[in-house]
Formats: C-alpha cells, sequence, structure tokens
C-alpha cells in the first residue's frame, strides 16, 4: 500500500471514530471557564465535533468547535441583589450560602440560559449527539439534553470530590473522609468538624434532591420542547451518569476511595503555555533576582474591596520587604513611594506562578490557584473567603508549604509575620518543590496510561 492510501485510509479511520459532542459549562465564573475550556478545545483538536455551550466567547477556535455563547451572567444580578462587597460574604454560614446563593441564584441562571434565543435556536435545531458532557453546578437541568438526545452523560466538576458526586455514579459516600466541599471547619476530624459536616451534607442532601432538582426539573420541562412525560426524574439521570471528571488529584488531596467510573483530573488547567506574558512583566521577574511575592484574591475577590486600613497594612509590609512584589488590584492605587510593588489589573498568574524567582503566593485559597501553586511549588499564604477556599488552604497547610491568614486577623504584625516565615524558613519551599514533584510525575503517569488506554 502506497503512503497515500494508507493517509486516507488513516483519515477515514480518524473521521469514523470523531464523536459528536454536546459540551454544557456555562456557569459565568472565569475560574471555572479556565478549567473547563481546555478540555473542549482539546476535544476538537482530536477530531470531534464539539458544540459547546458557555459565557465565554473563545476567539479563533477550530473549526469543529461550535460555540453557543450566552450573555454571561453572575449570579447576584439574576438574584438581585447585585454585587456584593465578596470579603462580606465571609459572614455566611455554609448552609446559608447554599441556599441564599447557590440555589436562589442557580434557578434562574438555569432559566437564564435555557430561555437564551442562542440556546432555543440550537434547540429548534434537528442536532444529533453520541455524547453530552455536563458541568454540574447549579445547572442540573442541562442533564435534561443528554435524556433528549439519547446520549451517554458525562458529569464534569470544578470541584473535587463531594456528597452530590458520589451519589451520582454510586460510589459509596463515606462522609468521615470526603468533606462538605464548602465547609471551613479547623480540625476537619474532630469531633464538632465531623458533626457539622453531617449536618450541612444533610442539610444539602435532603433541600437539592426533593427541593432544589424538582425545581430544576421544572425548568427543564418549561424550556426544552417535547418532553415526553415518563421522562426519569433529574435525580435519576444524576444518578445515571456514566463518567465522572473531578477536579481533584491523589498526589495532594484527601485520600478517598473512588470507583473507577470516576476520574481525577485536578491539575490539567496547570499549564503555563495557555498564557502570555507582556514583556515589562517578564522582564520585572527576570530582573527580581531577590525574589518575588505575587498576590492575588482570584478573578472573583477583588484586592480593591478591601478595606482602607487592611489594604494600608499589606501596603506598609511590601514597602519593607526587599523583593518585588507584583499585586493584582483592580482600581487605582498609589504605590509611587514604594518602587518594589507593582499593580496591575491582571496578571497572567501561571506564568508567574512558574517562573524561576517566585518566592511566596498570597492568595485566596481558591481551587484553580490552589492547584497551581502546588504543580509550580510555590509557597502559600492564603486568606480563606468564602465556598471550598479554606478547605483547599488547609490541604496546603497540613502539607508544610502554606498558610491560612483569617480576613479578621488581616494587620499590620500578622501579615509582615506570616510573609516573613514563609520567606525565610526554607522548610515552606522544600514541601512546596517537594509536593509539586509528586504531583507533576504522578500527572506524567496518569496521562501516559491514558494513551495506553
Ligand atoms: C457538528 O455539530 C454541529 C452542531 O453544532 C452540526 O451542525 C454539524 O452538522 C456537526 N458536524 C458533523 C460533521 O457532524
Ligand atoms: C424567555 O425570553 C423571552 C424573550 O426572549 C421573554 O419574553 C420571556 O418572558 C422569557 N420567559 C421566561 C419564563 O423567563
Ligand atoms: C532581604 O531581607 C532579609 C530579611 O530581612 C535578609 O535576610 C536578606 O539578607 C535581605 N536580602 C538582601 C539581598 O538584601
Ligand atoms: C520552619 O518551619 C517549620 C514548619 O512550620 C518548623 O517546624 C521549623 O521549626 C521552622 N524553623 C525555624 C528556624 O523557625
Amino acid at each position: 500500500m502506497d503512503q497515500r492510501t494508507m493517509n486516507i485510509i488513516l483519515i477515514y479511520i480518524a473521521y469514523c471514530e470523531a464523536a459528536n459532542i454536546l459540551y454544557i459549562v456555562p456557569f459565568p465564573s472565569k475560574s471555572h471557564d479556565i478549567f473547563f475550556r481546555p478540555i473542549g478545545l482539546e476535544l476538537a483538536k482530536r477530531g470531534h465535533n464539539v458544540t459547546v455551550i458557555t459565557s465565554f466567547d473563545v476567539p479563533n477556535p477550530p473549526k469543529n468547535y461550535h460555540k453557543i455563547v450566552i450573555e454571561r451572567k453572575e449570579l447576584w444580578d439574576l438574584i438581585g441583589t447585585g454585587r456584593p462587597n465578596v470579603f462580606e460574604t465571609i459572614k455566611l454560614k455554609t448552609h446559608e450560602m447554599i441556599n441564599a446563593i447557590l440555589w436562589q441564584g442557580g434557578l434562574p441562571f438555569t432559566k437564564h440560559i435555557l430561555n437564551s434565543s442562542q440556546v432555543q435556536e440550537f434547540l429548534s435545531k434537528d442536532n444529533t449527539f453520541d455524547l453530552v458532557i455536563s458541568e454540574t453546578f447549579v445547572q442540573e437541568a442541562m442533564y435534561t439534553l443528554a435524556y433528549k438526545y439519547n446520549a451517554p452523560l458525562v458529569l464534569v466538576s470544578a470541584f473535587g470530590n463531594c456528597m452530590r458526586h458520589n451519589i451520582a455514579v454510586g460510589n459509596p459516600l463515606q462522609l468521615a473522609t470526603v468533606l462538605h466541599e464548602f465547609i471551613s471547619v479547623e480540625n476537619p476530624s474532630s469531633f464538632i468538624g465531623r458533626l457539622e459536616n453531617l449536618y450541612v451534607s444533610l442539610y444539602e442532601y435532603f433541600w437539592w434532591r426533593f427541593w432544589y432538582l424538582k425545581e430544576q426539573e421544572s425548568i427543564a420541562r418549561a424550556f426544552i420542547k417535547n418532553l415526553p412525560p415518563s421522562m426519569p426524574s433529574l435525580y435519576e439521570m444524576h444518578q445515571d451518569a456514566s463518567l465522572f471528571l473531578i477536579n481533584s488529584h491523589f498526589s495532594f488531596d484527601s485520600p478517598m476511595a473512588l470507583l473507577p467510573n470516576i476520574i481525577e483530573i485536578g491539575g490539567l488547567h496547570a499549564t503555563p503555555e495557555a498564557e502570555s506574558i507582556p514583556k515589562d512583566i517578564e522582564k520585572i521577574l527576570d530582573e527580581s533576582i531577590n525574589g518575588v511575592l505575587y498576590i492575588n484574591f482570584g478573578t472573583n475577590v477583588k484586592s480593591s474591596e478591601l478595606p482602607p486600613e487592611k489594604k494600608n497594612a499589606f501596603l506598609n509590609v511590601f514597602n519593607r520587604l526587599n523583593i518585588t512584589v507584583l499585586w493584582k488590584f483592580e482600581d487605582d492605587i498609589n504605590t509611587k513611594m514604594i518602587p518594589n510593588v507593582v499593580v496591575r489589573k491582571w496578571f497572567p498568574q501561571r506564568k508567574i506562578l512558574a517562573h524561576p524567582n517566585i518566592k511566596l503566593f498570597f492568595g485566596h485559597g481558591g481551587i484553580m490557584s490552589t492547584q497551581e501553586a502546588i504543580v509550580f511549588g510555590v509557597p502559600i499564604i492564603g486568606v480563606p473567603i468564602y465556598g471550598d477556599q479554606y478547605n483547599n488552604l488547609l490541604i496546603t497547610e497540613e502539607a508544610g508549604f502554606g498558610k491560612i491568614l483569617n480576613y479578621y486577623d488581616i494587620n499590620e504584625v500578622n501579615v509582615e509575620t506570616a510573609v516573613n516565615e514563609m520567606l525565610y524558613n526554607a522548610s515552606y519551599m522544600r514541601k512546596a518543590k517537594e509536593i509539586s514533584r509528586r504531583a507533576t510525575i504522578s500527572m506524567k503517569m496518569d496521562e501516559n496510561k491514558m494513551k495506553k488506554d
């Protein structure tokens, strides 16, 4: 057989194996998009015909990557409260946050997606799909599309293991080791810690299963036409998922028992190649041979919303440091008198954390940021505000390369003590490098195993 015939046959085989995939990841948070976008693009790169429902436009996608871009609306706009000062949400108890923000926001959010003209137009077409991949976060009505297209449902989550994930794929739920992702208890294995975990998990389970999912179901019925009356419930569809991709990894997360239909893909987004770095920032990093402290509270929690006394506490400490400080700050701030502080509204975080001169990351413990610190081996001080941030930071503290600083404890003395300890006690950097090696080696092994399979 000549080369050309061979190529044609190979192309033919590749074409036959390419699947029609519906990829549903409309949650409006940037950090979710950072995690989900590479998955969709990679599927397209491997030849699949990918149709993605998203709140973020992807510039210049491949030809076989079809976008359904919905107007990006934040949950608080849909709830009608407007954006809070995110530092204030620290006051919410876990069950209050689940109800007041996730559920009260999730329902209008799901309506917003399904009633959008883009999704309605898409639904009116005669599409067929071999596979539906859906995010699990407050948009469960979307699972109905797997039923509509008679395709297997794959669930994917920007979070790690949790109660609902276990139920989805029939994984034995062990509340002794599965900590609710939004709980913040100082010692999860203490009696009080376990009691709180049990309380929040039960609260969520009952309201989620018997109220919230039913509300989601009526949204599905209202906006997806021609569904049969005898359709399985959303709870059943959720339980019927074929595969679950979760954002955790055994090399750094708490140990847990997982069935083979749960695959850990944590750390997947931590690739510096995904970003480009402005020349001036690169120059600053290269020239900061004494080291760099990078401070960024994430895409949602804004440094500019810090009260003035906390802002000044940071500035006074930075002023006394002899290393460069890169601070993501969303407003104008006068740092002219402090030449070692460089302020920008945005930084290519992965590029910065991967740079050899980085010494310390001051963050909020968001899952994406924490995993990036792990993969690149950077010690971390975190100020947890809401959601899973406390838990993520607890892992870094237990592993010996992280420190939790409570929001209410932010003052000049505490910030300086924490920063100096992390910078000048070499054990934190050593631990960070150790866990980074462990993570990157085992992720490489996962990758090679996948290729063989
Ligand atoms: C790819 O998906 C789109 C829907 O977004 C569909 O219109 C198109 O026909 C599909 N292409 C192939 C080759 O199946
Ligand atoms: C759906 O959207 C249309 C406009 O596109 C609007 O008139 C209608 O009220 C919306 N329905 C619901 C239930 O929100
Ligand atoms: C920077 O400050 C630290 C702590 O005060 C000190 O140990 C270190 O020698 C200083 N480095 C330089 C280059 O001045
Ligand atoms: C450095 O930190 C480690 C871990 O917290 C601690 O055990 C050690 O005593 C510290 N070393 C110094 C010199 O403070």
